[in-house]
């Protein structure tokens, strides 16, 4: 590939620091030094900050199960998690991308990594490294700021911590009104607290669709205060709910909290839909439940469905009016916590692992020093 204008020459290796946790078992994480080189028709990119939440944690929860751990291979028994952020090219060794570029997508718990950009627009370009290819494609996509109709410079911090959040929220309302609620007059959503139910609570009041939240008794005011959901009830109050036709949205996981939904509710449950697993340390098998039998919800799907019903440009316009609507709705409840520095960031990975941190806060997170 010819070198342009931009493009860098030298090709020193850098040392780049990546934050391991071990695939066995969360809670044990380590700093990993490695040389990193930039070679020909790549960019080395310099990760400035990312954004961490429970999402995140389930990333390393289903990194097996779910192919997580292949995004960024990592030595034999460890893994890198990935995350979602902002990063700047500073070595280029192709020729459509300079150096001093940012980048906003998914990328290791790292300082440095290595990109081959493929298929190159104005706004973005594709991970196209062999070992990504098989991989899902939302999650190859970087986009180029400086063309981005996205971005926001003074929001940078919104987008990575609830971007990538309300994209599912987004699909799963439009799944929900897409079936007509599957004939329930409300929807029943678990660990409530959680940025991507509160998306999908924020979906449904403004399409007039009665929300119910249920998180554990510290968060519940927290909910009430956010003014999403018409009526949030603690984890145990579960039989207090309206027994009127229902879908229920868990974000949580919890075998117990699945069995006490299904049996409540029985033959008015007319969807019950699985998305996440905030409380990863209660996950249980449940069979033969009453009700609907529960669906994990794949985004993707719905995503390629209203791609060929609106287009992409339909599509993306769409995404982009509902991102604008609840971005600013934001202000009144979410606190932008940064911490800087390999020390800094185990401390907030194990907060936001154990559940401990409130869920007002969102954690941005660099693994370079202040
Ligand atoms: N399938 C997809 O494509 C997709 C996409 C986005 C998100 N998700 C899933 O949605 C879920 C929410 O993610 P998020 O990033 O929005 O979460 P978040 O904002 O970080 O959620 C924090 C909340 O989760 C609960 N929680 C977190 N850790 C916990 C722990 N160790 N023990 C007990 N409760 C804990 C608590 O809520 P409560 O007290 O209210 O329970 C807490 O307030 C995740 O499981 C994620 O995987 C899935």
């Amino acid at each position: 590939m010819p070198a342009s204008a931009g493009m860098t020459k030298d090709t020193m290796a850098i040392e780049s620091h990546s934050f391991e946790v071990d695939r066995k078992d969360l809670r044990v994480t380590r700093l990993h030094a490695e040389p990193l080189a930039c070679p020909e028709g790549s960019v080395l990119c310099r990760i400035d900050r990312f954004a961490l939440t429970a999402n995140n944690i389930t990333y390393g929860v289903f990194g097996d199960a779910m192919a997580y751990w292949k995004f960024f291979p990592a030595p034999e028994g460890w893994g890198r998690i990935p995350v979602w952020g902002f990063a700047e090219v500073v070595e280029s060794k192709h020729a459509a991308i300079k150096a001093g570029e940012r980048l906003y997508g998914y990328w290791p718990m790292a300082t440095h990594a290595v990109l081959q950009p493929d298929r190159v627009t104005d706004t973005q370009f594709m991970d196209g490294v062999a070992y990504r290819r098989p991989l899902p494609t939302p999650y190859q996509v970087y986009m180029r700021l400086a063309r981005d109709p996205l971005h926001d410079p003074q929001r940078e911090d919104h987008r990575a911590l609830l971007h990538p959040l309300f994209f599912t929220s987004w699909l799963i309302e439009d799944f929900l009104a897409d079936n007509a609620l599957f004939g329930a007059q409300q929807v029943v959503l678990a660990s409530a607290s959680s940025k991507t139910a509160l998306g999908v609570a924020f979906l449904l009041k403004q399409h007039g669709v009665r929300a119910v939240g249920l998180t554990s008794p510290g968060n519940k005011p927290f909910c009430e205060q956010v003014g999403y959901y018409d009526e949030v009830r603690t984890y145990d109050e579960v039989t207090a709910l309206e027994r009127a036709p229902t879908v229920f949205v868990d974000m949580a996981g919890d075998g117990k909290l699945l069995h006490a939904v299904h049996h409540h509710f029985g033959e008015q449950l007319k969807y019950s839909c699985i998305v996440g697993a905030t409380h990863w340390q209660q996950r249980a098998t449940q069979h033969d439940l009453p009700g609907a039998k529960p669906q994990f919800f794949f985004a993707p799907t719905q995503a390629v469905k209203r791609q060929k019903d609106w287009g992409p440009a339909g599509f993306f316009t769409r995404f982009a009016e509902a991102w604008r609507a609840f971005r600013p709705s934001v202000e009144g409840w979410l606190e932008v916590r940064v911490a800087t520095g390999p020390d800094a960031v185990a401390a907030t990975y194990r907060e936001v692992l154990e559940g401990r941190q409130p869920p007002r806060l969102g954690h941005l997170l660099s693994l370079h020093a202040g």
